[in-house]
C-alpha cells in the first residue's frame, strides 16, 4: 500500500501542482465550447499536443461550428487532417456532428451517457469532454492516467486487461475531488504527458514523490506491466535420420511454406511410426522459435541400405554438412551425430 492517507490528498496535491506547474495555455483551455473542446480531445487521442495545436487551429477557421462540419464533404475534413494520422478518428468525428444535427437538434448533448453513444468517443474522452465543456465530476482514465495510477498507487498487472481496467476505474472515480475538476483533470494529463512518462519520467520535480509506491520500490521502469507475450503456438514433428555409410538422407523442402527450398531430414507423418523404424534411436528434441509458433523436432536416427530410401532423397557425406543449405535446427541435430 501507498501512504498517500486518504484520497482527497491525491486531488489536493495534484490541483496544487497543476495550478502551479501544469498547462493553461494551450488553444483549446480557457474556454468551455464543446465543440472545441471535443474537437481537441480527439485530436489528442494518440497524438502530442504540440502535433495537434496547429492542426486544431487551422480546422477550426474551416470548420468554427458544428453544423459546418457536419454539411462539409468528407474530402475536405480529411484534407484537414492530412498528416495527424489515425484518420478514422476523422471519419467519426464528422459522424458525430452529423449525429448531433439529428439527434439532438445540433446542441452538443450534455450528459455523458450521450457523449459517450457518439461515434470515436469512449468512456474517457466522453468525461474529458464532459468536465472541460461542463464542469462535470467524472473520471477519465487513458493510458497515461493508467500509467500515473499504476505507480502511485504500486498496482501490479496490464492495465489494458478488462478486470484491472475495472479496478482502475473505481480508483479513478474514488479519487475525484469535490471541487476544481478542471484543474484536477488537467492535471492528470499533465502529469502523465510531462514528468510521468512511460520511459524517463522526472520523478525529483513529481508532486507524489515522497507517496509514489513505485519509486519507493524502485520499481518505476517495470509500473505499469507491460502487456504478457501472447501465447505461442507449439508445433511438434518428427524426422528421421538415416545414416550409410558416414551419409544422411535429406530432401529438398518444397519452396513455398517454412524452410522452403532448403535441404532438410525427411518428415514422418503424424500417427503411428511406420514398422520398419520401430528399431530407430530417438535424439534429443530440438525446440527451434519461430516468430509465430515454436516446433519440437524429435529425431529418430536408424542405419539403412541406400536401396531402401526415397528416389527423390539427396545422400549428403556428413563431412560436408558446413556448405549444405540446411536449417539452423536440422544442422545442429546433424552436427551432433
Ligand atoms: N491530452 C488529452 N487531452 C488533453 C488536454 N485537454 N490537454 C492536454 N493534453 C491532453
Amino acid at each position: 500500500m501507498n501512504n498517500l492517507g486518504p484520497n482527497k490528498d491525491f486531488a489536493r496535491r495534484l490541483i496544487a501542482w497543476q495550478k502551479r506547474h501544469g498547462r493553461h495555455d494551450l488553444p483549446w483551455q480557457k474556454q468551455h465550447d464543446p465543440y472545441r473542446v471535443w474537437l481537441a480531445e480527439i485530436m489528442l487521442q494518440q497524438t502530442q499536443v504540440a502535433t495537434v495545436i496547429p492542426y486544431y487551429r487551422r480546422f477550426l477557421a474551416r470548420f468554427p461550428g458544428l453544423a459546418g462540419l457536419a454539411a462539409a464533404p468528407q474530402e475536405e475534413v480529411m484534407a484537414l487532417w492530412s498528416g495527424l494520422g489515425y484518420y478514422a478518428r476523422a471519419r467519426n468525428l464528422q459522424r458525430a456532428a452529423q449525429t448531433i444535427v439529428a439527434r439532438h437538434g445540433g446542441r452538443f448533448p450534455r450528459r455523458i451517457e450521450d457523449i459517450e453513444q457518439l461515434p470515436g468517443i469512449g468512456r474517457s474522452t466522453a468525461a474529458a469532454v464532459a468536465v472541460f465543456a461542463f464542469g462535470a465530476r467524472a473520471a477519465i482514465l487513458d493510458g497515461n492516467v493508467k500509467r500515473v495510477l499504476a505507480r502511485v498507487f504500486g498496482i501490479d498487472g496490464f492495465p489494458g486487461e478488462k478486470a484491472l481496467e475495472n479496478r482502475l476505474w473505481a480508483l479513478a472515480e474514488s479519487l475525484l475531488p469535490a471541487r476544481d475538476i478542471e484543474a484536477y483533470t488537467q492535471g492528470l494529463m499533465d502529469l502523465g504527458a510531462t514528468l510521468c512518462s512511460r520511459r524517463q519520467p522526472r520523478c525529483g520535480d513529481c508532486p507524489f514523490a515522497a507517496q509514489c509506491v513505485a519509486l519507493r520500490d524502485g520499481r518505476i521502469a517495470e509500473l505499469p506491466t507491460p502487456r504478457a507475450p501472447r501465447a505461442v503456438p507449439q508445433r511438434a514433428v518428427r524426422v528421421l535420420v538415416l545414416l550409410n555409410r558416414g551419409s544422411v538422407l535429406l530432401e529438398r523442402r518444397p519452396p513455398q511454406g517454412i524452410w522452403g527450398g532448403l535441404l532438410s531430414l525427411p518428415e514422418l507423418p503424424e500417427g503411428a511410426l511406420p514398422r520398419r523404424y520401430a528399431g530407430a534411436q530417438p535424439l534429443p528434441v530440438v525446440r527451434h522459435a519461430f516468430t509465430h509458433f515454436r516446433l519440437d523436432i524429435a529425431p529418430l536416427a536408424a542405419k539403412v541400405s541406400r536401396r531402401d530410401t526415397a528416389p527423390d532423397g539427396v545422400w549428403l557425406s556428413l563431412k560436408r554438412l558446413d556448405a549444405a543449405p540446411l536449417p539452423a535446427p536440422i544442422r545442429k541435430i546433424l552436427e551432433s551425430l
